[in-house]
């Protein structure tokens, strides 16, 4: 398929992903913020506990995570449209597979939330599943960092900057 009509808007295309994607780190900082405070909140007695419910932060947490959800999977098949615009070819690496592996996680974490009411062990693969994401999202943040400066160093080149 042939992209050339795009080809005004190619620069901005591939800094749209990873800028958007810098924020969403942000957001999913904010979602476990969130979510150990709904554990604070579960776990506390007494008048602590009566503080902290005032904080709303299961359905906050809740809300955070469904938006996390939606943002995350949209991402993610922005950033293979964005490669295959770029390059008539999706880059087969490490970014694209943490990529899909979060996709993977961020599903199967939000699929528990029926059954983590009645049983503890599956707030605990919740968590669990939700941390080894936080750390892809690391390791996407870097590596994603690394083809933003492949990318402008090929820009340079072809004297576009
Ligand atoms: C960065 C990603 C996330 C982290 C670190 C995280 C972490 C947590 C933690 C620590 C808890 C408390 C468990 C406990 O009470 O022991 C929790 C509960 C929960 N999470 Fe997440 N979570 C994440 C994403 C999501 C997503 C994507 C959804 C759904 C769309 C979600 C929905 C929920 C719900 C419904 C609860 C139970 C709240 C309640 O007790 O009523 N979370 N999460
Ligand atoms: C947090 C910072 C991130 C940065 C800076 C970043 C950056 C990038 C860049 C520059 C590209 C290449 C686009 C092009 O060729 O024009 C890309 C592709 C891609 N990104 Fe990201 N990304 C990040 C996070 C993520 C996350 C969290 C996911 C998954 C949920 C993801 C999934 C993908 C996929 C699937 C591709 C296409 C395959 C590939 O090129 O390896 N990225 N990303």
């Amino acid at each position: 398929m042939s992209f050339d009509n795009l080809t005004a808007l190619k620069p901005y295309l591939s800094f749209f992903h990873p800028i958007t994607m810098w924020i969403l780190l942000v957001v999913a900082l904010y979602a476990m913020y969130l979510g150990v405070q709904v554990r604070r909140t579960r776990l506390a007695e007494g008048e602590s506990k009566k503080e902290l419910v005032k904080g709303r932060f299961a359905i906050r947490h809740h809300q955070i995570g469904s938006i996390l959800l939606a943002l995350m999977v949209i991402g993610a098949i922005g950033g293979i449209m964005v490669t295959y615009i770029n390059n008539g070819k999706i880059v087969i690496g490490p970014h694209l597979f943490a990529g899909l592996g979060i996709v993977g996680l961020i599903s199967t974490s939000a699929a528990l939330v029926p059954f983590m009411q009645k049983h503890n062990w599956v707030r605990n693969v919740h968590v669990s599943l939700n941390l080894i994401l936080l750390g892809l999202f690391g390791w996407q943040a870097v590596t994603g960092v690394q083809i933003v400066q492949k990318i402008l160093s090929q820009m340079m080149m072809d004297g576009a900057v």
